[in-house]
């Protein structure tokens, strides 16, 4: 199928497609205790019409899956799909693959009971976009479940050191949303917030992260001089450290559940 890309999703494809080999066994992301976590503010039927959009991995996908759901796991690069459907056979779980963004479905509206996305919408160029999708494919009392990184409302500096250096690490990377504008992106696309709570998450060593985003040489060496010189609002917030030589900090971790509004009869 061939899509459209504005430069951001062309960075993300390209960036991925050279690294999809790794985001399966291994990655931190295989640690799917979020997602149980977060589908416990949800209410599915069984075998429940699902669709997992940028599924990298097929972490989360993948999960559901294993709960008996009929899944669709879509990305925009072809090559993270391939391992996802390889991790699937694997598993003796049988979903279906789609190519396309996130900001734009070549679904019809109101077909699924539940649309997750997990630690990829800070890639997206219109994170605006993809909530308006969510909601239009989204069945009458369908749910949104969506991870990922973010910056606490309110923290304008330290949302600035973070851009930076996640920019540097990782070209590919667009900007994380903060939870009070997922908050109005839902609510503008009639999607009900029903849950929205951060967690730390663990950045175990700043080498693995260079090494998963294969970061440039130039670029390691402008992240390292970023966290030397960190302003304290992002030191505090992030909880910048060292551990046995390894800096670590601790990421901000938004997990928000919406449920689509009702038909009105
Ligand atoms: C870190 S991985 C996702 C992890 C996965 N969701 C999980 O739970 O393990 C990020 C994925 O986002 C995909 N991606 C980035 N930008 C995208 C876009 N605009 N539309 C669709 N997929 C995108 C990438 O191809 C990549 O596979």
């Amino acid at each position: 199928m061939s899509m459209n890309l504005n430069e951001v999703q062309r960075a993300s494809q390209e960036q991925f497609a050279r690294q999809s080999d790794r985001y399966g066994k291994g990655h931190i992301l295989e640690n799917v205790d979020d997602v149980r976590a977060a589908l416990e503010h949800v209410t599915l039927p069984a075998q429940a019409r699902a669709l997992d959009v940028a599924t990298g991995g097929g972490h989360t996908g993948l999960l559901l899956a294993g709960l008996g759901h009929a899944v669709t796991l879509s990305d925009i690069t072809q090559a993270m799909l391939d391992r996802a459907g390889e991790t699937a056979r694997e598993r003796g779980l049988s979903v279906e693959t789609r190519l396309h963004s996130a900001e734009s479905f070549p679904y019809a509206n109101d077909v699924f009971d539940l649309v997750t996305c997990r630690v990829a919408a800070h890639h997206f160029s219109s994170p605006e976009s993809f909530v308006r999708e969510t909601a239009r494919v989204l069945k009458s009392q369908g749910w949104f479940l969506l991870i990922d990184g973010t910056v606490e409302d309110d923290q304008p500096e330290a949302e600035e050191w973070s851009h930076q250096v996640e920019k540097l690490r990782d070209p590919s990377h667009h900007r994380f949303v903060t939870p009070r504008t997922w908050q109005r992106y839902c609510e503008q696309s009639s999607l009900c917030v029903v849950h929205s709570g951060l967690t730390p998450f663990k950045m175990p060593d700043l080498n693995w992260y260079f090494q998963t985003a294969a970061t440039t040489a130039e670029n390691r060496r402008k992240v390292l001089e970023l966290v030397r010189t960190a302003p304290e609002s992002a030191r505090k917030l992030f909880r910048l450290g060292e551990e046995d030589g390894k800096i670590v900090w601790w990421w901000q971790r938004l997990t928000l559940v919406a449920q689509k509004a009702a038909k009105a009869r």
